[in-house]
């Protein structure tokens, strides 16, 4: 990797294409390509300062507090933001839902308002609530990234892997990409078809029926569906495999679980039946001897750990990109109020 050379005049170009970035980010659908763009150019150049983080001249507020708050468990969104923060040289909250008052009752918004009022200017959420911050968008208690939201969206993560992609050397214009594996409970699936397509990419979405979208409930024309493995690996240029996410399940029928592995695992012996060098992301974590095998995961083909490295990255811009925005739509202000102007 060449190692770039930094001017506040690169940053400064970075802050041109995030102009109006959202206080609130829920959704890929929040961002514009210039945006997203920007994100991709930022990450980089951040990848490229990567042995001096001292040394970054970052047009940043002065000294922000930034908080994760992971209501759900995590190892990679929570620690790549972590060290993110402390990359860009911000201090670091880690909120603990357990011992926090949320576990007396308090409501997540004013458990937000409460961080803010202490002087926190950003929090990283992750909760198992679908479209959770839809409600804050109008009047935010706080500045938030989505770090997962249900079945939602996990913006962050498609935004890292189209990162990767880029940075691994492949052109994405014209390409056919297959999700294979629980894709309809799958946050991150939703957001790679949110996002993908934006720069020619054609998605097919494969798995048991269980772990499909109804065909009439795909907005996409450049999205499809598929219940063979085989066929779906024989038209792709790169493979993205999601675990089966049991934890939502419930109430649903699971008779597939048993026959995954054979039906729809990826192993390198069925990539090399196909003659395929292509390359497989996997968001992570991995159900090793399900959806992917061990060797396949040790083989060249596997990009799974490039995707949790270039993470601190993107996860770095994207920061950057939400604090550098104005606190347009922020809640409650109340610096400076006296008993006296109460009316
Ligand atoms: N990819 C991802 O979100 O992983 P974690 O659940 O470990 O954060």
């Amino acid at each position: 990797m060449t190692i770039m050379n930094f001017s506040n005049e690169d940053f400064e170009e970075s802050r041109g294409h995030m102009q109006n970035f959202p206080s609130v980010f829920e959704s890929i659908k929040d961002l514009n390509k210039v945006q997203i763009d920007g994100l991709l150019s930022l990450a980089s150049k951040f990848k490229g300062f990567a042995h001096d983080w001292q040394g970054l001249p970052i047009p940043f507020i002065k000294r922000p507090i930034i908080a994760t708050s992971f209501l759900e468990n995590s190892t990679r969104t929570k620690h790549s933001f972590a060290i993110a923060i402390k990359n860009l040289g911000a201090t670091y909250i880690d909120f603990n839902a357990d011992t926090s008052s949320l576990k007396k009752g308090e409501s997540l918004e004013e458990t937000l308002r409460t961080l803010h009022s202490q002087g926190v200017d950003l929090c990283i959420i992750r909760t198992s609530v679908s479209q959770e911050f839809e409600k804050f968008k109008g009047n935010a208690p706080i500045k938030i990234i989505n770090g997962g939201d249900g079945t939602h969206q996990h913006p962050t993560q498609a935004l890292l892997d189209l990162f990767t992609m880029k940075e691994i050397g492949m052109e994405l214009e014209g390409k056919t990409i297959s999700i294979i594996g629980d894709n309809l409970h799958s946050r991150v699936s939703h957001s790679l078809i949110d996002l993908l397509p934006q720069y020619g990419v054609k998605v097919i979405l494969c798995g048991p029926e269980q772990c499909l979208p109804k065909a009439s409930e795909i907005e996409s024309p450049h999205v499809s569906l598929s219940h063979d493995v085989d066929e779906a690996i024989a038209q792709s240029d790169l493979l993205y495999l999601l675990r089966i996410q049991k934890e939502r399940h419930q109430g649903e029928k699971t008779n597939y679980y048993e026959t995954y592995p054979e039906k729809y695992g990826v192993s390198l012996e069925r990539l090399k039946k196909h003659n395929k060098v292509i390359p497989v992301f996997h968001p992570g974590p991995a159900n090793v001897g399900v959806e992917i095998t061990k060797d396949l995961m040790e083989s060249p083909y596997y990009f799974g750990y490039e995707q949790v490295h270039n993470s601190i990255f993107m996860r770095m811009a994207i920061i950057q990109a939400v604090l550098q925005n104005a606190d347009k739509n922020l809640g409650i202000q109340f610096a400076g109020r006296k008993v006296q102007d109460l009316k």
